[in-house]
C-alpha cells in the first residue's frame, strides 16, 4: 500500500487480508474473497480527511450532502470527526446536513443512467458551501451528473469528498477534491457499499467472491 500526498493508493498487486484474520458476519463468509480495507484503516484515513476539509472549507457554514445509500457510513463517520474538530478548536463553524439518493448500478455494472430517486428540495443549497459526500467514484459519470444538477441551484461553492476512487479505463477523468483511497478496478463491498443492497452490514471493505455475485444477483 503506497501513499501519495492526495490519498492512500492501493496497488493492483495488493492481496488484502485473509477473511479469518478479521470478524466477518457468518452469513457472508463464502461470499467474500479478501478483506481489502479494514474498518480501522477507514476510520484513521477519515479522521485525516476531516482535518483537510476543515482547513479548506472551515471558513463558512458547510452543508454536508450525503449521497445515499452507499455514502451513509462514510458521511456519519466523517461528520463525527469534523464535529470533534469543531468542539476542540477556537475556530468552529456551523454545519447542516442534507441527503440525496441516486441509483445507477445493477449487479456490478453501471447502467449509465443516473436517477435521482429521493432527497430534499435542492433549492436549499443556493448560496451555500456544499460538501458532497460519496462512497466511490468509478467511471465518474454519477458525480458529473450530480454536479451538473447542483449547478442549476447556484451554490456558492461545491467540493466533493469520496472515500474511494477506482482506477479504471472507463473513467471519464473526474477526480474529487478529497479522496480516502484509490483502489484497483475490482467490485468492492462493505462499509455501506453494496451489491444489489447486500453487504452494507459489513464493517470492512472487501472484494466480493464469484459465489457472492451469483448468490445476490438481481
Ligand atoms: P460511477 O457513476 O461509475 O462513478 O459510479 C458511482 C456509483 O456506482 C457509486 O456511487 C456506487 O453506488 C456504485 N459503485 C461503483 N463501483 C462500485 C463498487 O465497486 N462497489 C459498490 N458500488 C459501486
Amino acid at each position: 500500500m503506497a501513499t501519495s500526498s492526495s490519498c492512500v493508493v492501493i496497488s493492483d498487486e495488493e492481496q488484502g487480508y485473509d477473511l479469518d484474520l478479521f470478524c466477518i458476519p457468518k452469513h457472508y463468509s463464502s461470499d467474500l474473497e479478501r478483506v481489502y480495507i479494514p474498518h480501522g484503516l477507514i476510520q484513521d484515513r477519515t479522521e485525516r480527511l476531516a482535518r483537510e476539509i476543515m482547513n479548506e472549507m472551515g471558513g463558512h457554514h458547510i452543508v454536508a450532502l450525503c449521497v445515499l445509500k452507499g455514502g451513509y457510513k462514510f458521511f456519519a463517520d466523517l461528520l463525527d470527526y469534523i464535529k470533534a474538530l469543531n468542539r476542540n478548536s477556537d475556530r468552529s463553524i456551523p454545519m447542516t446536513v442534507d441527503f440525496i439518493r441516486l441509483k445507477s448500478y445493477c449487479n456490478d455494472q453501471s447502467t449509465g443512467e443516473i436517477k435521482v430517486i429521493g432527497g430534499d428540495d435542492l433549492s436549499t443549497l443556493t448560496g451555500k458551501n456544499v460538501l458532497i459526500v460519496e462512497d466511490i467514484i468509478d467511471t465518474g459519470k454519477t458525480m458529473k451528473t450530480l454536479l451538473e444538477l447542483l449547478k442549476q441551484y447556484n451554490p456558492k461553492m461545491v467540493k466533493v469528498a469520496s472515500l474511494l476512487v477506482k482506477r479504471t479505463p472507463r473513467s471519464v477523468g473526474y477526480r474529487p477534491d478529497f479522496v480516502g483511497f484509490e483502489v484497483p478496478d475490482k467490485f468492492v463491498v462493505g462499509y455501506a457499499l453494496d451489491y444489489n443492497e447486500y453487504f452494507r452490514d459489513l464493517n470492512h471493505i472487501c472484494v466480493i467472491s464469484d459465489t457472492g455475485k451469483e448468490k445476490y444477483k438481481a
